[in-house]
């Protein structure tokens, strides 16, 4: 790998991030939910894992984020923290711990940060939980915010489609951008959002900004890793790009095992005591 200011850390914090976002090294981010994912993505470097509540989909099956509660995304989280050494883990508080009651969302950020040993919660939406926002950093817990495709809003907006593409939108998603950052947030992911408005998003403020399917101009990027990995295979929205095609060759391996049983060909004698 070539020599990134990121390559000489032994921890990554929120000033390697912020020097990082500075210094025009993209930041490269990824989901895990559990403690072997999670220690392979930190030897191979990645910057930031996300304990992302997609959790609910590719670990639970569920149709949305909304069912995953509290308790799950600490299991998930202290998981993850268990494996890793190097990199910045952010943990999505899941819906309904955090909106309406800046109170509620603290005792959950301290729950999160407590139980796991996480570095970060993140939270979605704009001006509306900035009250929430407020009262995390107070007790000094770093927040990254989340705006475009909010899945946990998915409800209000019926549809997974590109968000902001109208100029009223577009306006006011760069409005809750500067919003995010003058309360203090670390970071921002901007997902699924026009290409020129994640790059407008970008140079309007100066914390760093990590894009899924929002262009190469955001200061990062994330994707899901069962989505990249190709384990998970009906989802292919324009932005994925599969480095690899996990689910089929994980699928071929079971195979071999179930035929290698039954032929009584596993285990041979070598493979016995
Ligand atoms: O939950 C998640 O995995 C996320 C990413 C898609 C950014 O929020």
């Amino acid at each position: 790998m070539a020599d990134y200011l990121s390559s000489n850390v032994n921890k990554v914090t929120t000033n390697v991030l912020q020097r990082m976002r500075n210094e025009g090294e993209k930041i490269a981010m990824l989901t895990a939910y559990d403690y072997s994912t999670a220690k392979l993505l930190d030897l191979a470097k990645i910057d930031i894992i996300l304990v992302g509540d997609s959790a609910a989909n590719v670990m639970a099956g569920y149709k949305t984020t909304l069912p995953i509660t509290l308790d799950n995304m600490i299991y998930h989280a202290s998981s993850v923290v268990r494996a890793v050494e190097r990199a910045f883990v952010v943990v999505d508080m899941p819906f309904g711990t955090y909106q309406g009651n800046s109170k509620e969302a603290l005792h959950s950020a301290i729950r999160i940060m407590k139980e796991s040993g996480a570095d970060a919660v993140k939270l979605e939406g704009g001006e509306e939980v900035s009250e929430s926002i407020d009262r995390i950093l107070s007790a000094g817990i770093p927040v990254m915010g989340h705006l475009g495709l909010t899945p946990q809003s998915i409800n209000k907006f019926g549809t997974y489609a590109v968000r902001a593409t109208d100029e009223k939108e577009a306006e006011k998603l760069l409005h809750d951008a500067q919003i995010l950052e003058k309360h203090g947030c670390f970071a921002l992911v901007l997902e699924k959002i026009p290409a020129d408005l994640a790059k407008r998003v970008t140079e309007a403020i100066n914390i760093p900004t990590i894009g899924i399917g929002a262009g190469h101009d955001t200061s990062g990027q994330v994707l899901v890793f069962h989505d990249m990995m190709g384990i998970t295979q009906q989802f292919s929205p324009r932005f994925l790009r599969r480095y690899s095609n996990l689910g089929e060759e994980i699928i071929t391996a079971v195979s071999n095992y179930i035929h290698d049983v039954k032929a009584v060909d596993f285990p041979n004698e070598k493979e016995q005591y």
